[in-house]
């Protein structure tokens, strides 16, 4: 089974969120179940070419392609990837990707895009390398299954690939003005009214996706039931109810390699389910990063996030004041969206003995605060899957979650079942916020059933291996038989 991988985000190479994780250790996951895999990325200007070993592929160099009325110029890239098997691409074309940032406002942000998944075909195209699946990821390679239908269906070495779409949030389309079409080198035609690129009289890149891939997945059970209503579809609703029989819900694994207790060096003290105790001292080293005092019998609540819509952190606007009237500290890192920072800071200077906020992205530190936490905030109000309340789960960190996508197919509240391990609210509500911000308190307080609620957490399995089966299984599903035989 061979697979392309398109993707705009991969760990190691660069990062902003849950998709880089997914696209970094999927791969590996798979390729233990026998496929071959050929992951690309946009060579952004951000990417450290030597850490990585990321060299020039012979006889793809600045290849010309026009793209409407513009031409380009690209060159292919590549590195083996963290498994030594996957094959990392990386399509450079500096004038597009050298920017301070993966994603842009700039107002070529859909050429960028475009470029590089023309350029995945071209680059496939020189090596002669047939994928039986292309697996598309989010918006940014959106266009490919309309590419391999209307643009590339003449060439053979593509008239057996199937086409998988995997939507990690549905909040984010690639909406762009109608001329997009064209920049994609679409004809006028292509762009009807309620047809597979227009919505709302632009172009999306996301609903050409949803409309041409063979099968879409999302990245939870829940999320795929939610993204086919108005309140969760983000208006595509409709072309995904259009499509339901061909949505399947994936939950995403966690690698066991970078986020696990007994093994992660990122963390002060190394800890396992059999001796959770030392778990402590990793709270020890938080606080004292922090510049907070530490106590045992004070409880810690972290947050890693982007700050965005999407996670929620309105529900402690109204709240603050009385959750952190209790003998109670909060850890924060995030970046994103201005008005969350400044309210982060803004509490953290007015509660200084309690809060410490941290503003940018740093790995190591949140590895801390997941180790370190006694309890993990996440009040999204929307959530794909999530990972971070799987990795404090691992963690033997109490996960605070509302109810949805992924975050309701993970997280079992303690109050209603034997096997809980977190805290569970329904509703977007700030009051319900609250409630489960005391409940646990009070779950601090009671050991033995605080610390059977942890162990619960960390006995759970969410490694690759089981979504990387289904992905297998999908993969068959859509696999066309070879043109010929
Ligand atoms: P999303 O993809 O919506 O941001 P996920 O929970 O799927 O949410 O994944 C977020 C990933 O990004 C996790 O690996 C998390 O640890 C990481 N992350 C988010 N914000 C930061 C930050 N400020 N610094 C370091 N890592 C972060
Ligand atoms: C998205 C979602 C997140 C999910 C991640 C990886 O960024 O917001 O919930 O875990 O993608 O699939």
């Amino acid at each position: 089974m061979k697979i392309c991988l398109i993707t705009s985000e991969c760990e190691p190479y660069v990062k902003t969120g849950g998709l880089a994780d997914v696209c970094g250790s999927l791969p590996p996951a798979l390729s233990n179940f026998g496929a071959e895999i050929k992951v690309f990325l946009p060579l952004y200007g951000i990417i450290n070419r030597e850490k990585f070993i990321i060299k020039p592929v012979s006889g793809i160099k600045q290849v010309s392609l026009k793209l409407g009325e513009k031409e380009f110029k690209f060159s292919v890239y590549n590195c083996k990837h963290t498994d030594g098997k996957t094959e990392v691409y990386f399509i450079e074309c500096a004038g597009l990707y050298d920017r301070d940032s993966i994603y842009t406002q700039d107002s070529d942000e859909d050429e960028r895009f475009i470029l590089f998944q023309y350029a995945v075909f071209l680059t496939l195209q020189n090596l002669q390398w047939a994928p039986d699946v292309f697996h598309c990821n989010d918006w940014q390679s959106g266009l490919i299954p309309a590419l391999l239908k209307l643009k590339f269906n003449r060439d053979k070495l593509f008239t057996s690939a199937a086409t998988v779409l995997s939507i990690h949030n549905i909040g984010y389309q690639g909406i762009f003005g109608k001329e997009s079409i064209y920049k994609a080198n679409f004809p006028e035609s292509s762009f009807v009214l309620g047809g597979p690129f227009e919505y709302n009289g632009n172009t999306n890149f996301l609903k050409a996706g949803i409309w041409y891939a063979d099968l879409i997945t999302t990245v939870s059970k829940t999320y795929a039931e939610e993204i086919q209503t108005s309140e969760y579809g983000s208006g595509l609703d409709g072309v995904l109810k259009s499509r339901s029989d061909n949505i399947a819900g994936i939950l995403n694994g966690i690698d066991n390699n970078l986020w696990n207790p007994v093994t992660d060096n990122l963390i002060s003290e190394n800890y396992g389910i059999d001796n959770i105790r030392l778990k402590e001292k990793n709270k020890v080293e938080l606080l004292e990063l922090a510049g907070l005092r530490y106590s045992e019998h004070i409880p810690v609540y972290g947050i890693v996030s982007r700050f965005a819509w999407q996670k929620g952190f309105e529900l402690f606007f109204d709240t603050i004041d009385e959750i952190l009237d209790n003998n109670i500290q909060l850890i924060v890192l995030g970046s994103g969206e201005e008005h969350y920072e400044d309210f982060f800071l803004k509490v953290s200077l007015q509660y200084s003995d309690k809060v410490y906020v941290r503003f940018g992205f740093d790995n190591r530190f949140a590895h801390l605060i997941t180790a370190g936490s006694d309890f993990f905030v996440m009040p999204s109000r929307y959530e794909p899957c999530g990972l971070n309340q799987m990795y404090s789960l691992n963690y033997g960190t109490i996960p605070i979650v509302r109810k949805t996508g992924g975050l309701a197919d993970t997280v079992i509240d303690f109050g209603n079942n034997e096997s809980g391990n977190g805290i569970v609210f329904d509703d977007f509500l700030p009051e319900q916020l609250l409630v489960s911000m005391k409940r646990a308190e009070e779950l601090f307080i009671d050991k033995p059933l605080f610390d059977k609620v942890r162990r619960s957490g960390m006995s759970a399995d969410f490694s690759w291996e089981r979504s990387a089966l289904q992905y297998m299984n999908i993969y068959n599903k859509v696999k066309k038989p070879v043109s010929g035989t």
